[in-house]
């Protein structure tokens, strides 16, 4: 892996007013370029050719969102922002938050996370949950945190097969389905991630 950016590559990042999102996950991708609308250009870590794996070592959502972008920073030097998302849910102590990833275990699906947690909860009457997200950017050689929340409840089955992760069993409060079964924009209208990005889409549009 070379240290150093292709310097086209570098100047491109720098004058089209694109930053780099500090993840290969298609599905949040999307979600953001759509919650930015073309006020900025993001590119992704493939677009860098940059395929590590970065390790999410941290006890907290802050930690290892800073992880992320410290990675990517101490390589290439470069304004970059990632994001950590965590699902708490009360009946199971803020579970399994800063383990939401690899909640079933190492290598484990979406859809083995999800069956764990509705075997976890099947006797629970105390279905309320939220879905934290916590954005770090590292801005001219600054960091900056940014949080979204958005509370809800764990449904006893699965419903709908929109959006990713956890979608199918969260469902926001106030509404009668869930993430699963809503279209993209009405749950980045409402959802942690979309909170979380407004946050550093105001702050960008200031500062850049
Ligand atoms: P990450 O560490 O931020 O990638 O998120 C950890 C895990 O939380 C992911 O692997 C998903 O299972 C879950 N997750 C993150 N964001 C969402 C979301 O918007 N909806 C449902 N699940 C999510």
């Amino acid at each position: 892996m070379s240290l150093h950016l292709p310097i086209k590559l570098l100047i491109t990042l720098i004058f089209m007013r694109k930053i780099l999102f500090v993840t290969n996950n298609q599905h949040k991708l999307i979600e953001i370029k759509t919650i930015l609308n073309g006020k900025m250009e993001v590119v992704k870590l493939s677009d860098i050719h940059f395929y590590e794996e970065i390790p999410e070592t941290g006890q907290t959502l802050h930690e290892n969102a800073s992880q992320k972008s410290h990675a990517i920073f101490d390589q290439f030097q470069i304004d970059c922002f990632s994001d950590d998302t965590g699902l708490e849910i009360d009946a199971l102590n803020g579970r399994p938050g800063v383990y939401s990833a690899r909640y079933a275990g190492e290598g484990c699906s979406f859809h083995n996370n999800v069956v764990k947690v509705l075997n976890e909860m099947e006797n629970e009457s105390n279905r309320f949950a939220r879905f934290r997200t916590v954005i770090s950017l590292i801005l001219n050689r600054e960091e900056y945190f940014f949080e979204g929340v958005v509370e809800g409840e764990i449904t006893r089955f699965e419903q709908g097969n929109s959006g990713f992760g956890y979608d199918p069993i969260f469902r926001p409060l106030g509404f009668n389905k869930t993430f699963g079964e809503m279209p993209d924009d009405e749950k980045n209208a409402i959802s942690h991630r979309g909170e979380a990005v407004h946050k550093l889409a105001a702050f960008l549009s200031e500062k850049i």
